[in-house]
């Protein structure tokens, strides 16, 4: 194949979001008596606000009613939304300014593929909204990875087949939604966790054009 279009996942791979995620269910959780420990939150990456509470209710095995979940992924936000907002730029993961500088210079359209409502205000905080052709986020698509709905919206935003795209991704479910999408899929991460990626780094500092042209060459959709 050859990649016209790049797709890239946000929390996890361009920022180093996690930890505020993290923190923000953790003191919901203590709030609400529940245990919930790291190991526990790697189950809630790439997965929606929504769907991340009912892990946590889950966890806690809390029945509670449709309004008071809405209260609490509100209160959830609200935390994160502080956190995000003291955010710098130098919390960008190692190697993806450069990368996506590099991608940028040799003219390959770039796109954020995510599931987070705040894609926007990080996007702006970090300084890199401007270096994206294309956002598809959480506001733009309602359906939740794996489904491939905000990567095909990607590619669409970008004019880009997408059989011609790729997607860099942290999360289990993020790589199956790029398949879902028919599109190859870099994870970025530990191997034996994103094992169904085509390729995997452990960080975009692993990354370079002449690498993706390398990787490209072994895969055909
Ligand atoms: C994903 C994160 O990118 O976005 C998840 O990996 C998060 O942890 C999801 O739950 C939704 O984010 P937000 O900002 O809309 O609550
Ligand atoms: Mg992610």
């Amino acid at each position: 194949m050859r990649i016209t279009g790049c797709i890239f996942d946000l929390d996890g791979v361009l920022v180093d979001t996690a930890r505020y995620h993290f923190l923000a269910w953790k003191r919901l959780a203590d709030k609400l008596g529940i245990n919930f420990t790291e190991e526990d939150n790697e189950r809630l990456k790439g997965v929606s606000r929504m769907d991340s509470l009912e892990i946590i209710l889950e966890l806690g095995k809390l029945n509670i009613n449709a309004e008071l979940k809405q209260e609490y992924a509100a209160l959830k936000n609200k935390w994160y939304v502080e956190y995000i907002s003291r955010m710098s730029p130098d919390e960008m993961l190692p190697g993806s300014l450069e990368f996506i500088k590099e991608l940028r210079g040799a003219g390959i359209p770039l796109a954020i593929g995510s599931a987070s409502k705040n894609t926007p205000a990080i996007l702006e905080r970090i300084g890199i909204l401007n270096l994206f052709d294309a956002v598809a986020d959480g506001n733009l698509v309602s359906t939740a990875k794996p489904h491939p709905g905000v990567f095909i919206k990607a590619a669409e935003l970008l004019g880009v087949k997408a059989a011609d795209c790729v997607v860099f991704e942290d999360a289990i479910a993020g790589v199956k939604a790029a398949l879902n999408a028919g599109m190859m899929c870099i994870g970025v991460g530990a191997p034996n966790v994103l094992s169904e990626a085509h390729f995997v780094v452990k960080g975009l500092n692993e990354m370079s054009l002449e690498k993706l042209r390398i990787f490209e060459k072994e895969v055909s959709l």
